[in-house]
């Protein structure tokens, strides 16, 4: 006489019954797509750690958007290289600069397109940290919260249609808020990337985005990863200060914080699948040590289980091609 066991794998037997019970689903209309724009003419400089991806010049940024726009990704995210850096990393916040560039050419090409622009001073500044520095060295918060604003504000009247600092100062979304309201850009809204965590997934962006810290590193700015409750609180005070939607960033190594932030706020939750992220699932497929469709869809599949609204992704082209 067997022992009476419970049949789980009833509802397992077929494809559509699988389908039938399906508790997550994962769309195109979920996933944002970063891309990195840079000066110059007709140029794609491809970034050797992050196979598949390029450093974009304007003409294409646009036609990549197009593409990613043609398959059903609603957004894409704007990372951009300054043809120059200095110290306080007034690239940011250049009307011409050429995130702004970017946005107006994307814009005029794809107005239906979501446009997010990246608010953050380390892709501009000599000395490769997110905010002002003081003489010693330290990020100084309060002095960088008036630069970060400016980058905002140039960035939608650009046309970006969300604006999403990633700094990691502390009151940046009300500062962001306050003076996009006092620009009348009161529609604007603000992605916030809450509980950023000083990652070593990092890695290839700072290749990408040429953004790596001449000195030291963030950890007295972006997050402790050992620290979710405390990634609770910074979501909570962002939505206090104005955040739209936040953000949890890296995904992956994370899950138990997105959990946690989509169970202590009421707002959309975001979710970053990091450039290292992206990386590891690359090699190993190319090193035929794993699917990469399969692991991709496994991994994104996991992202918005774990409560994340929309995630974003190098791989939202191929995703959604898969998802076709
Ligand atoms: C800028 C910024 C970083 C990323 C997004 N915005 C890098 C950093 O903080 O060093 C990382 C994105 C990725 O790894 O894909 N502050």
């Amino acid at each position: 006489m067997a022992f009476p066991h419970t049949r789980l794998r009833r509802l397992r037997q077929s494809g559509v019954l699988r389908d039938l019970v399906r508790e997550t689903e994962l769309r195109a209309s979920q996933l944002v797509y970063p891309l990195f724009v840079e000066h110059g003419l007709d140029r794609r400089t491809p970034i050797e750690s992050m196979p598949g991806v390029d450093r974009l010049s304007i003409n294409h940024a646009v036609e990549e958007a197009a593409e990613a726009a043609g398959l059903g990704v609603p957004a894409v995210l704007l990372f951009g290289i300054p043809a120059a850096k200095d110290d306080e990393g007034s690239g940011a916040w250049d009307d011409e600069g050429v995130v702004q560039l970017a946005t107006r050419a994307i814009k005029e090409a794809l107005p239906d397109l979501l446009v997010i622009t990246d608010v953050c001073l380390c892709e501009y500044t000599t000395h490769g940290h997110c905010g002002r520095l003081r003489d010693d060295g330290s990020v100084d918060n309060d002095s960088s919260l008036e630069l970060l604003a400016r980058t905002a504000v140039s960035q939608a009247r650009a046309g970006a249609d969300v604006v999403a600092p990633s700094d990691m100062m502390d009151g940046r979304v009300g500062a962001l808020r306050a003076e996009l309201d006092a620009e009348g850009l009161a529609d604007t809204p603000i992605l916030s990337y809450s509980a950023k965590f000083a990652s070593a997934f990092y890695g290839p962006f700072r290749e990408a985005a040429d953004s790596t810290p001449a000195f030291g590193d963030r950890r007295a700015y972006q997050m402790d990863p050992a620290n979710a409750r405390e990634a609770v609180r910074e979501a909570l005070l962002d939505v206090e200060e104005g955040a739209d939607m936040v953000m949890v960033k890296p995904a992956l190594p994370y899950l138990d914080v997105v959990r946690a932030v989509r169970e202590a706020t009421l707002v959309p939750v975001c979710a970053y699948n990091v450039s290292g992220e992206y990386a590891m699932v690359k090699a190993a497929a190319a090193a035929g040590y794993l699917d990469e469709r399969a692991g991709v869809l496994e991994a994104l599949t996991g992202i918005r289980r774990a409560g994340a609204d929309v995630i974003v992704t190098y791989h939202a082209k191929d995703v959604a091609r898969w998802l076709r």
